[in-house]
């Protein structure tokens, strides 16, 4: 695992140093630390040369700002209108029952952490949401739960994230 700061010179080398690559730097960091810390989110903001309070205000918009470590893969459910107008709930019940957690907790293997978030851009094909950086579209309750029996199997195997 790299050291956060030279994590996020490489994420701003790969993506830019432009205020409108401050998502993907973000996501990058939380899928190597599972989490976004005051520590990194102010590293980010010294990189990209943007106020501090920007990177935090992006991280709370979309839910990245978490002050525990996170699951291994780490779900996030859009809550915004359309996704909840599309069955938004109907999603977060089957996720609940299969993972038996609620939205802020995390499985007790570690395995999987379930968040909400706000709209993710995918309006026209709610509901959706996010696993780790991969986005799932056009739910339904048996899709989502096709989609973590891939997760579950992966991660049981020991094999790499499904992202
Ligand atoms: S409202 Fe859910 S993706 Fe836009």
């Amino acid at each position: 695992m790299k050291p956060i700061t030279d994590l996020i010179k490489d994420l701003a080398d790969q993506h830019g140093r432009d205020r409108h690559n401050l998502l993907p730097i973000l996501q990058g960091v939380v899928e190597q630390e599972k989490y976004l810390s005051e520590y990194s989110m102010i590293e980010i903001a010294r990189e990209l040369d943007l106020p501090a309070t920007e990177v935090y205000g992006t991280a709370t918009f979309y839910s990245f700002l978490e002050y525990t470590k996170m699951g291994k893969n780490v779900i996030r459910i859009c809550k915004t209108i359309t996704c909840s107008m599309k069955g938004e709930k109907q999603i977060l019940l089957a996720i609940e029952d299969m993972l038996k957690i609620k939205v802020g907790e995390t499985t007790p293997d570690g395995k999987f952490s379930l968040l909400q978030t706000n709209c993710l851009g995918f309006c026209h094909k709610a509901p959706a949401m996010l696993i780790n950086n991969e986005v799932y579209t056009e739910l339904t309750p048996e899709k989502v739960r096709e989609i973590l029996t891939e997760y579950l199997n992966q991660t049981t195997e020991g094999g790499p994230n499904v992202n």
